[in-house]
């Protein structure tokens, strides 16, 4: 049986820190501030902004949100974006994606500022991301990497797959674990053979979105399964892209869901935010 990768365990280790780090700059006289801005009342994205929130004051950075209507124009998303930018006491921004489909979320995202991006969207911190040069880190993918850093995991020389080519995981994914010293395959909805890729996989890791995806045929025995889904199965219950109870059986380490990756993600953004915080305070 796998050994099963907690990331409450870890998470809650790095919150630990970002409180300290939080209290340090607050000695300082910096208030550390988050701004979330959510367009339309898409029920899975409202769960994820108040947890924000909720994080936010667990660690002792403020929190601002902006709830707009679903009707919301371009311009005048932009035009909030614009201000929060030039706010000196908002240090992070957050846009809450999926945005409707009428905003076009690829210049929303190139609105925000690249040094209070804390989901670290904006080209400028994806060409930091290439060439490896690391300010803000993608919160999904960081939050991967804490986890086989925790349980000691190196992915050096390994082969690690990714299923999924999103700008939010599969893309920044792949780059950090190049960083890392593996060897890289991504694959994706016009894969072929995924399963022959999988079983070669030391490091596998699923951004699917599709409940029980990745099924045991598709795991070499002993490697390491990371499950970036958040998917609801039949019955409404929370679930990841791995069908959990026949790949823990052979796998060597896996994540649950929840209590794996999304933990992670959300740790990772509260670092996220005490970087920009310090960076753009430093840089005054
Ligand atoms: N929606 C789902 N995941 C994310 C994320 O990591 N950041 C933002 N802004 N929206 C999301």
């Amino acid at each position: 049986m796998a050994t099963i990768i907690d990331g409450r365990l870890v998470s809650k280790q790095i919150l630990e820190a970002a409180a300290a780090h939080a209290a340090e700059l607050s000695e300082r006289g910096i208030r550390p501030a988050l701004a979330v801005v959510i367009v339309g009342d898409d029920p899975a994205s409202r769960v994820y902004v108040d947890n924000k929130k909720k994080d936010c004051a667990k660690t002792g950075i403020a929190s601002y949100e902006y709830t707009l209507p679903a009707d919301t124009q371009q311009g005048e998303l932009l035009a909030i974006i614009r201000g929060l930018n030039s706010r000196k006491d908002i240090h992070g921004i957050l846009v809450q994606l999926p945005l409707p489909a009428h905003l076009d979320e690829k210049e929303v995202l190139c609105a925000i500022s690249p040094l209070k991006d804390v989901d670290a969207f904006h080209p400028v911190n994806v060409g930091h991301i290439m060439i490896g040069d690391f300010t803000l880190l993608p919160c999904t993918p960081a939050g991967v990497m804490e986890l086989l850093s925790a349980y000691g995991v190196s992915p050096a020389g390994k082969h690690c797959v990714i299923i999924g080519r999103s700008n939010i995981v599969g893309k920044p994914m792949a780059m950090l674990m190049l960083k890392a010293d593996a060897t890289v395959t991504v694959c994706h909805s016009k894969t072929r053979g995924l399963a022959d890729i999988t079983r070669q996989a030391d490091i596998l890791v699923a951004a699917v979105g599709k409940a029980g995806f990745v099924t045991a045929d598709m795991v070499k025995p002993g490697a390491v399964v990371i499950d970036v889904g958040m998917n609801r199965n039949s019955e409404g219950k929370l679930c990841g892209d791995v069908d959990f109870e026949a790949v823990e059986k052979i796998a060597g380490m896996i994540t649950p869901v929840p209590g794996g990756v999304g933990v992670m993600t959300r740790a990772m953004l509260m670092r996220n935010t005490l970087t920009a915080a310090e960076n753009l305070e430093d840089n005054r």
